[in-house]
Parts: C-alpha cells; structure tokens; sequence
C-alpha cells in the first residue's frame, strides 16, 4: 500500500478537483484574515492551474471571494523572458488571475525574467518570503521529470530560490507554446525545495494520463532529489489532487 495514501485524493475530473481545492483555499484565506493579517499564498503556472484559477475568480466575481488581503509569491520564471512577453509567467498570472480579482499589485511577487543581478534577486525574494511571514498555502504542478517549481532531478532538499537549467523534457514540453524548440529559455530562477517545503500547506495538482507515471513515483517512490516532488511525501501537510487518469498508476 502507497506510503502517503491519506494525502492523495481521486477525483472524477479536473474540474471536480480545482473546485474542491479552490473552496478549500477559499475556507483558509477566510480564515487567515479573520486572526487579522494576510494570507500568503504561493502560486503555479502551467496547463493544469487553469481550471483552478478559473473557479478562483468565479468564486470572486459570484460568492464574495476577496484577495485585498492576500499576498502571493510564485514559484518561477523564464530567464531572458521581459514581463510583456506572451510566453512569461508574468504574463500568464495577470491573464488568468491578477487581472480578475481585487488583489493589490503591490501584494504580488514573481521573480524577475531580467533581474540585473541574479543572486542579489534570489536573496531578496528569499527575504520577501519571509516579511511576509511566510508561505500559509503552496500551489504546485508536477513536471514529467518530477519537477516541483523548476526544481529539476538533482536539486537538493536544501535548496533556495535560484538560477536553474531547464531539463531537456522540460523544454521540450514547453516547445509548442514558444513555437519551437529553439525559442525556449534555457534557463529559469525558481524557489528551491527547501523554499517550497517550508510552505504551513501544499496543494499539488496533477492531471491526465501524460502524468501517471511520474505521480506514481513522487507518492510510492524513494524520496529522492531525482525527483523533487518526492520531498512532498514527508511534508506535515501535503496532498495530491488528482483526476482519475493521473491515478491510473497508482
Ligand atoms: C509552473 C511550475 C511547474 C509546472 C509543471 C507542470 O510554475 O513551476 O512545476 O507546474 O511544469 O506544468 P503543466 O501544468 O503545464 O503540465
């Protein structure tokens, strides 16, 4: 039987499991701002969100949802990309959730695609992380390599916001969205391991059959920097949702 079997929840459909994480969310920012102060939320990128952030703002726009008092840091960024670029992560948040909701622009973080110096920008992210007090509830998707942020096989545990190469999987995964193969960043900064696994709560989404395989070993394989979502397994408070297919290994 799978180690962590308790974390991991099985839903019909993706829309049926970002809707139950989005509620979830819901229920803690509530409750996070009722003791007085801001939800600190760290966000994701990528396909498998989507359905997610979508409910986020229906959940605004129809049942009062606020984000006034929400703060977010997201987890990565292409090297190279500026912020109006199509392709970047800036662009992707704004496009699918800052954009619709009531959050101050001064309560978002992404790490910079263009930041004059990249170790000065990773410390300071590192520090913004921490005046705000910290990571109340991490949002992750799982790459094919295993990857959590762009954490790739061989970051360590211990590992903080930084400059990473992408795998060549990853790339080649993100080559029909940049039209080519050749127009994807190599490189990207991303929260380390250590950054994310300090998060009070992780949500990590997965979808498809594309995934199986790779949330098979995250949830029932070694714990191991080949695989950094495997770091999850001994998280106090990490759970995986996924749809039927992306369970299919299990
Ligand atoms: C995105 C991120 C990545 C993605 C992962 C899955 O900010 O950090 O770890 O979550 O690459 O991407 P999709 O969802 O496009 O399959």
């Amino acid at each position: 039987m799978p180690k962590t079997l308790s974390k991991v929840r099985i839903f019909a459909d993706r829309d049926t499991a970002c809707r139950s994480l989005a509620a979830d969310l819901a229920r803690q920012i509530a409750s996070i701002n009722e003791q007085g102060r801001n939800a600190v939320l760290g966000l994701a990128t990528g396909n498998t969100p989507l359905p997610f952030y979508k409910e986020l703002v229906r959940l605004h726009r129809e049942e009062d949802l606020s984000f006034a008092r929400v703060t977010t840091f997201n987890l990565d960024e292409y090297l190279g990309l500026t912020r109006d670029h199509p392709e970047s992560y800036w662009s992707f948040m704004h496009d699918k959730l800052f954009d619709h909701i009531d959050i101050p622009a001064g309560n978002v973080h992404i790490p910079s695609g263009q930041p004059e110096d990249i170790e000065s920008h990773c410390a300071d992210y590192e520090q913004a992380i921490r005046d705000a007090g910290g990571i109340d509830f991490q949002l992750l998707g799982i790459g094919r390599t295993g990857h959590i942020g762009f954490n790739e096989p061989g970051s360590p545990r211990e590992s903080r916001t930084r400059r990473i190469e992408l795998d060549p999987v990853t790339r080649q995964d993100a080559a029909p969205a940049f039209d080519g193969l050749e127009n994807v960043p190599t490189h990207a900064i991303t929260m380390g391991c250590g950054t994310i696994l300090e998060a009070r709560r992780i949500g990590l989404l997965a979808f498809g059959q594309k995934k199986a395989s790779i949330v098979r070993e995250a949830i029932e394989g070694p714990i191991t920097a080949e695989v950094s979502a495997s770091f999850l397994q001994d998280h106090p408070d990490a759970a995986f949702y996924l749809d039927r297919e992306a369970a299919g290994e299990l």
